[in-house]
């Protein structure tokens, strides 16, 4: 097995992975090679063989290649693809089939020739199956092979839907699709239930054979699944871990989607670092941890042994960089998110003038607040901060169905009841749109706009459990995610302007949002990058030099300990409020797919165990005891 050793800093990873500010940055490596590739062939009057992927990851690399058709001549014409999967069950036509997802985001907008893309078909007959696949192999061989090859990887470590447990040798087949897949998927289809259960892929195998691959990953949620990948034993449970025996594969990662890897996580088990103050902090706190000790009862043997002797000369002995590492934490730890009006603020992560602040909470989906700062907020209002709470999008996406029939059935009803003709009317044409768009269609407006509704009453009453005002709660209903599809969203400028509208007429001193490090393409990602074109709007304005950002790390996660500048503890009652809160939104009851634990399976009981959880790290590295903890990071322009 090969080990890429040239700075000694990778010497555990058994894949090339090259690591890059962002995803855009990340992409160009594959653009160019495809690029190459196909001019390389074109003059040669041959083609050239792409095998391609679908989901939001490959969605930049299309939109690059589009931009150079256009603006640089390159031409597709020579180009014959294989798509690695297709769900079995739906039309080419079908909203969320990767044939369509194919046709709108590449093959529709390049001169590619529509008999040269390939994509397995998910109609094929049951007893069709077989050959059908097979005759997909033959037709990769008749065209020579794949060139290069582009992968994404779903959570579970699958490549295309090749999911745990398929092996080197697996070719073109139908495949059943893991639970943590489908559920992946769900907000796409737009709820759970309507998740094919089957999809057709190309095997490991298939894969394997092409000359050259390229597997992508954006985010932190990859970040697990990519160490395991690279670092870990080659294993069917893990399936990209099988491209470990490629001889041309690398993995073009962003930061976040690096953050698991060891030389990005623990760099001082590898090789010599530079001890920074974030870095001494990340690395005192890893080893009290690994140990299972305080941090005060670190001793300079647990230095040595562990890869710290460096550290210990530079900065001990022990007993100095534990006192050190322990006071900084013990500062993170406040019950003023705010600031303490009238106290000495020197070692508080928020500054205690001005008071009351004017604290703006930026939620890119309805639940968002609540679950991730219920407790905070519930503080802030209580300490007669004026808090703003801004939904960034209605979340109207993410309403099932027949929460929706519930309501309109409801409107008829009290339609009836008071003679109503008007609102009959409208209600009864909502329940004919709802009835005619079936399991799989897409919502009508009215029906976005009645779940987008049903959002915001769920928003009111949980923000009055926490002692929000309804008057304090602002829905901008951004249109990048009205007119759009999960995976497929695009932010334009009237986003930014709506933004900048409120920032503007609130002028907070403190704002809470999301989205940094999120996969580019998710809704909090894409409102973090709104937030951030809004503040440059927003530049020489006086109330931006006196604005503090803090980052909440967004639902299902938290921040690791050494990243947290503000952790506010919440007391059993606190955490009740928030629990409530969170209840509330009766809709969002499953946790959203994007967070989905496999053994917690409310948002509720999910929210609880992660601000429980991060009160247990206080508490095993020797600071005080706390019921839960929620978390912050500050956030520098
Ligand atoms: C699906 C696809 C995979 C893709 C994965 C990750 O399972 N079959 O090919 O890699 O999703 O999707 P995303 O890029 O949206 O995270």
């Amino acid at each position: 097995m090969k080990r890429i050793d040239a700075s000694g800093l990778s010497q555990r990873e058994c894949i090339a992975v090259n690591i890059y500010p962002t995803a855009d940055e990340a992409c160009l490596q594959a653009a160019d090679a495809i690029t190459d590739l196909i001019r390389a062939r074109a003059a040669e009057g041959k083609s050239a063989v792409l095998g391609l992927a679908t989901g939001s990851t490959p969605v930049r690399l299309y939109r690059e290649l589009i931009r150079r058709h256009r603006e640089e001549g390159l031409s597709f014409a020579n180009v014959i693809s294989f798509n690695l999967d297709e769900y079995y069950g739906l039309s080419g036509d079908h909203p969320e089939s990767y044939r369509r997802f194919m046709q709108d985001q590449l093959f529709d907008h390049v001169d590619i020739l529509a008999e040269n893309t390939h994509v397995p078909d998910g109609l094929a007959q049951r007893d069709d199956v077989l050959a059908s696949c097979q005759a997909y192999e033959e037709a990769i061989r008749e065209a020579g092979g794949i060139d290069i090859q582009i992968l994404g990887i779903g959570r579970t470590g699958h490549i295309g839907f090749n999911e745990p447990g398929s092996g080197p040798q697996s070719r073109t087949r139908l495949v059943t699709l893991d639970s943590l897949t489908r559920r992946d998927a769900a907000r796409d289809f737009l709820g759970e239930e309507n998740v094919p259960r089957h999809a057709i892929t190309m095997g490991v195998g298939t894969i394997l054979e092409a000359r050259k691959v390229f597997l992508l990953a954006w985010g932190e949620a990859k970040a697990k699944v990519i160490a395991e990948s690279v670092e870990g034993t080659p294993t069917e449970s893990i399936p990209a871990s099988l491209l470990q025996a490629h001889e041309d594969c690398v993995f073009c990662v962003d930061e976040p989607a690096s953050s698991h890897l060891t030389r990005v996580r623990y760099p001082w088990v590898v090789g010599p670092v530079e001890w920074t103050a974030e870095m001494t902090r990340k690395a005192v706190v890893w080893l009290a941890q690994k140990s299972g000790k305080a941090l005060l009862k670190l001793t300079d043997e647990d230095y040595t042994e562990n890869s710290m002797a460096d550290l210990l000369t530079e900065k001990g002995p022990a007993y100095d960089l534990n006192i050190d590492i322990f006071n900084q934490t013990q500062h993170t730890i406040t019950g003023w998110p705010g600031g303490k009006p009238d106290a000495d603020d020197s070692h508080r992560p928020e500054r205690a003038s001005p008071f009351p602040k004017r604290s703006l909470v930026l939620s890119p989906e309805p639940t968002d607040d609540v679950f991730c700062l219920g407790g905070t907020l519930h503080r802030l209002a209580n300490q007669g901060h004026e808090v703003t709470v801004a939904y960034q999008t209605s979340g109207n996406l993410a309403v099932p169905d027949t929460d929706v029939r519930r309501a309109i059935e409801l409107i008829i009803e009290l339609g009836e009841k008071l003679h109503d003709v008007a609102e009959l009317k409208f209600a009864r044409s909502v329940l004919e749109q709802l009835e005619q768009k079936g399991a799989f269609g897409e919502d009508t407006s009215d029906l976005r706009t009645m779940k987008g509704l049903i959002r915001r009453g769920e928003a009111r009453s949980s923000g009055r459990m926490l002692g929000i005002d309804p008057e304090a709660l602002r829905f901008l209903d951004l249109p990048f995610y009205e007119n759009g599809r999960y995976r497929r969203f695009k932010a334009g400028d009237e986003d930014v302007e709506r933004l900048a509208k409120l920032l503007d007429e609130v002028q907070p001193h403190q704002i809470f949002a999301t989205g940094q490090g999120h996969d580019p393409l998710s809704v909090p990602a894409i409102c973090f990058d709104v937030l951030v074109e809004a503040l440059k709007r927003c530049e020489g304005a006086s109330w931006l030099a006196d604005c503090w950002i803090w980052l909440y790390r967004g639902p299902g996660a938290e921040w690791e300990m050494h990243e947290m500048d503000m952790a506010v503890p919440l007391s059993p009652d606190e955490l009740e409020f928030k629990i409530k809160g969170i209840y509330q939104h009766q809709t969002q009851r499953s946790q959203s797919p994007s967070v989905a634990k496999q053994d917690v399976h409310d948002s509720w009981a999910l929210a609880r165990q992660l601000n429980s959880a991060t009160a247990q790290v206080y508490d095993t590295l020797g600071l005080a005891e706390y019921e839960a903890i929620e978390g912050f990071k500050h956030y520098s322009l």
